[in-house]
């Protein structure tokens, strides 16, 4: 089973995803986290994000130091900021392409018989996996949020991690990171034909999985969500 899980920043749709996994027992990949580390690379070698050079992003894209994906520095505003520049580059989301689909698919009992045992398939969250990635995929969602509900929720995120936090700040750059990943010429942020929109503006995480899991015929397991 391969899910496709889309969406606007910070609306929920990495919770969605990680959830689902675990009650459908897949492979998760957050491939937000890929464009973030590639983000990250150009920062510590000194870019900012106005002035980005396209063959160096390229660079840092095709030799991706996977270990940045779990450095904590990937999550600072500026990093997703950075992220979406990137993202914006055609290299770039070529560069890291062929990865996420390899994720997906080598998972798949079909296609690699045991791999990974266990699993029976891969979710992927980000903003192009049900148009471009992996427009196959047996099922797509695209999570979606008003923004000052969206806003807020991770201003509580990142108090909630110690970190200090402007909520004006937080909004403005959902608004602006949205709004990039919108316009940009390859690979916007849009729901796919056959997604199916959550709207998670009023739903508590467990409303969210509950709805989510419906909606594929699937029941929460015992005990969970
Ligand atoms: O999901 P997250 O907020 O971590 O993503 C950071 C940025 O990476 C997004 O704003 C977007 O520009 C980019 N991205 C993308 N395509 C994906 C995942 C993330 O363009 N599949």
């Amino acid at each position: 089973m391969i899910i496709a899980v889309d969406g606007t920043a910070a609306s929920g749709k990495g919770t969605l995803a990680k959830a689902l996994a675990a009650e459908l027992g897949l492979a998760h990949l957050d491939t937000g986290a890929l464009y973030r580390a590639c983000g990250l690379t150009l920062m510590l070698e000194g870019a900012d994000p106005s002035s980005v050079d396209e063959h160096a992003a390229e660079i840092a894209a095709k030799n991706l130091d996977f270990s940045l994906t779990k450095d904590a520095r990937i999550r600072t505003a500026e990093a997703g900021e950075m992220a979406s520049v990137v993202a914006a580059m055609p290299e770039v989301r070529a560069a890291l392409l062929e990865g996420q689909r390899r994720f997906a698919y080598s998972v798949t009992p079909e296609l690699k018989d045991g791999l990974r045992k266990g699993l029976r398939g891969a979710i992927l969250d980000g903003r192009d996996i049900g148009t471009v990635v992996l427009p196959d995929a047996d099922y797509k969602f695209f999570v979606d949020a008003d923004v000052d509900i969206r806003a807020h929720r991770r201003w509580k995120e990142l108090i909630n991690h110690g970190s200090e936090a402007m909520l004006p700040a937080i909004m403005e750059d959902l608004v602006k990171r949205d709004e990039r990943d919108r316009s940009r010429q390859h690979a916007p942020l849009k729901p796919a034909d056959n997604a199916i929109l959550v709207d998670t503006t009023e739903k508590s995480v467990e409303e969210m999985v509950r709805f989510a899991l419906k909606a594929i015929g699937r029941q929460p397991l015992p005990g969970k969500s």
